[in-house]
């Protein structure tokens, strides 16, 4: 044992036993069946149980609000990282999947996702080696966040020396909140800055509006969203960007906001992503829908199919 564990190292490598070491969920039972019975004690606890037909109603749900405002979906896949389910999320019409890190690009890729969003800055040679594995090995499509110009300097250095190219999107952010530019000027400045490299193209804007807090958040979540479309606007008319660029948006507390300000776009490819939608039914997701719901109430959007998105587990 004591060799097996040296092995591993959370690597998770060692098959010795006739399973890898620290293997969650693991079944354990002498039948071939294809499933596994949680009740008769098959199943390492702690184990994770979704129902199937919630799961299936959220994923239905939330792809036909997305195709009732005429924007694209394309799940945040972090929350379950199941290839699975992304895959379930893409046959019910999802454009594809989004992520947070290399590593989870490449699981989506494998899973056969077409379009992945990784909603992040690609940094490091080890994480762009990942994507460009991702680009040489699958039909995969990737697009990678960035705010600042050191980050596409790199990008531009290493997919130039592999000879490829990377998609980005320009992650526009908020005073107080995660990654993005700050400022108007700061997204412009970066757009010229990424015409001047061969092997960076700039395929849309990105935002999070999930990190906006405090008072008066509808408000200010809209204004964030009008003035996200007024400046996709402008980069394409300095033809800093290709027609139709992309801009995208929501987590699943203002995914219905979202929907609204960027519905029926002609000039963009407006694109969602909610993960937690799919799975979280409890704490600060049910309150968030519970302001959705409010939220419908008020202006009578949508009202009746917003109360079957998710029966509590
Ligand atoms: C950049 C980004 N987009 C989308 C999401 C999805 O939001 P949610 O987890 O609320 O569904 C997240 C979640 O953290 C995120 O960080």
């Amino acid at each position: 044992m004591n060799n097996l564990f040296k092995k591993d190292r959370n690597n998770h490598k060692t098959h010795a036993l006739g399973y890898a070491i620290g293997q969650k969920g693991m079944a354990c039972c002498d039948h071939e069946l294809p499933s596994y019975s949680l009740l008769k004690e098959e199943i390492s606890l702690p184990a994770a149980v979704i129902k199937r037909s919630h799961l299936e109603n959220n994923m239905q749900w939330m792809q036909k609000f997305a195709n009732h405002h005429g924007v694209k979906l394309c799940p945040h896949g972090k929350t379950t990282m199941t290839p699975e389910f992304f895959r379930q999320q893409q046959e019910c019409g999802a454009w594809g999947v989004t992520v947070a890190t290399a590593p989870q690009v490449e699981v989506a890729a494998q899973s056969g996702i077409t379009n992945i969003m990784m909603a992040n800055q690609l940094v490091g040679k080890a994480n762009m080696a990942i994507i460009h594995r991702v680009q040489r090995d699958t039909d995969a499509r990737v697009m990678v966040c960035v705010d600042s110009k050191q980050n596409i300097q790199q990008l531009q250095h290493y997919f130039e020396h592999v000879n490829s190219a990377i998609d980005v999107l320009i992650e526009y952010g908020v005073a107080g909140g995660r990654c993005g530019c700050r400022t108007v000027d700061e997204v412009i400045a970066l757009a010229q800055f990424i015409a001047n490299m061969p092997n960076v193209n700039l395929v849309g804007i990105e935002v999070y509006e999930g990190v906006i807090h405090g008072g008066d958040e509808e408000a200010r979540v809209r204004q964030f969203l009008a003035n996200t479309l007024e400046l996709a606007g402008q980069l394409v008319a300095d033809n800093l960007q290709p027609e139709k660029p992309i801009v995208t948006g929501a987590g699943s507390a203002w995914y219905d906001v979202v929907a609204e300000e960027f519905a029926h776009l002609d000039a963009f490819d407006a694109i969602l992503r909610p993960g937690c939608y799919v799975i979280h039914d409890t704490g600060i997701y049910l309150d968030a829908q519970h302001k959705v719901m409010r939220r419908a109430e008020k202006t009578k959007v949508l009202l009746v199919s917003l109360a079957a998105i998710s029966l509590p587990l």
